[in-house]
């Protein structure tokens, strides 16, 4: 099917609802360049303005101020069916009293295609989303998963440049939900469309995206592949939102060379230099997964096993140190060495190479 990739631009995007006596900036100065053929993920709790972003993008809302460009065409005045985008839902919003087969087709109704073309369309994308054999069906005889495939090949079917997804997977069971973002990844890959997807789901938007959006209040906060938005947050509500993580408050010292002194834990330390000023205190993000269980007398700090989950191929501890804070450590291949109990204390340290600072 051919597709032409278009890229998507937002250029300083503001929408304000007004009403109600108060002002709602519900997206507030949004700029972001989608390339063509990558799949960006809107990422964010309730209310940060993902769905509104989307629906800007989609036409379906003017913006404020500011523009949305789709390839080198600007579409800020553009009405909705001739933007070339195609959204899937939430509620995925099938017509009951169709089949399979007309709900999919239903988009193609008027474009002027022959009808033999237009069926052999519709086949097609049964075929891709896997609902070959299904085409007599009507809505209610189909379970959820395959009602999010018709929305999905409805979107599809009519050929759009731009996909759009707003929390498309949120009414299925988390296992269902995993094959589906499986098959949605592969076949936005497959048609290399670009894609705009939308959720508040953090594993979700990792696994699915090419490039992941963090948004708070109505503001993009960070802007990276998943692998750099868990790894090196730039701030504080990007390492809390993707993951479990600790925060360490480390007291700058310093700086020497290719060093930097800090104080951690009471104790003096060095880390490669950091671009911060002796006196000045910031919080490292260590995930649990990067503490380093060790005897108590070689760890940097000590910690008492305050409460352990144990998950068969992971166990978790809470481990309380003296000055009353919580660490949170994760240890995989828990057979390696018998697991901690309550009570016990052990010593806790990690790799001070790669101590990630938060500005
Ligand atoms: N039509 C509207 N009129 C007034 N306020 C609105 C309207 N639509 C959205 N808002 C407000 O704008 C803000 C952003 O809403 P939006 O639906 O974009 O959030 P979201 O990130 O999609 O949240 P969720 O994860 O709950 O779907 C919220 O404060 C919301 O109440
Ligand atoms: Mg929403």
């Amino acid at each position: 099917m051919p597709i032409e990739h278009a890229s998507v631009v937002l250029e300083r995007l503001v929408k304000v609802f007004t009403g109600g006596g108060r002002d709602v900036i519900a997206v507030n100065d949004v700029s972001l360049y989608i390339e063509p053929g990558e799949l960006v993920t809107l990422l964010g709790p309730s209310g940060c303005g993902k769905t509104t972003a989307l629906r800007m993008v989609a036409g379906f809302e003017m913006p404020t101020s500011g523009k949305v460009l789709i390839g080198d065409r600007d579409v800020t005045n553009t009405p909705p069916n001739s933007r070339n985008t195609a959204m899937v839902f939430q509620s995925y919003a099938l017509f009951p009293h169709m089949t399979v087969r007309e709900n999919i087709g239903y988009g193609l109704r008027f474009r002027n295609i022959a009808k033999p073309d237009a069926e052999q369309k519709v086949e097609h994308i049964m075929e891709l989303v896997g609902l070959s054999g299904f085409g007599d069906r009507s809505p209610n005889q189909l379970s959820g998963g395959q009602q999010q495939r018709v929305a999905l090949a409805r979107a599809l079917v009519v050929e759009p440049r731009v996909l759009l997804f707003d929390e498309p997977l949120s009414n299925l069971d988390a296992k269902l939900r995993e094959q589906m973002r499986g098959e949605i990844r592969r076949i936005q890959k497959n048609l290399s469309i670009t894609a705009v997807y939308v959720t508040h789901d953090q594993n979700e938007a990792m696994s699915i995206s090419d490039r992941v959006v963090v948004m708070r209040e109505g503001q993009i906060e960070q802007v990276g592949t998943p692998e750099e938005i868990y790894a090196k947050p730039a701030t504080r509500f990007v390492a809390d939102f993707v993951g479990k993580v600790n925060f360490v408050p480390v007291m700058i010292g310093e700086s020497r060379g290719e060093d930097t002194s800090v104080e951690l834990f009471g104790r003096q330390m060095t880390i490669p230099r950091v671009p911060y000023g002796a006196g000045e205190t910031h919080l490292a993000a260590v995930r649990p997964e990067e503490l380093q269980i060790v005897p108590a007398d070689i760890g940097f700090v000590c910690g008492e096993v305050a409460f352990r989950t144990y998950l068969g191929s992971v166990v978790e501890y809470d481990l309380s140190l003296v000055d009353g804070s919580t660490l949170m450590a994760v240890e995989y291949n828990p057979k390696a060495r018998p697991p901690l109990e309550v009570g016990d204390v052990a010593g806790i340290s990690f790799d001070l190479g790669k101590l990630h600072l938060l500005r």
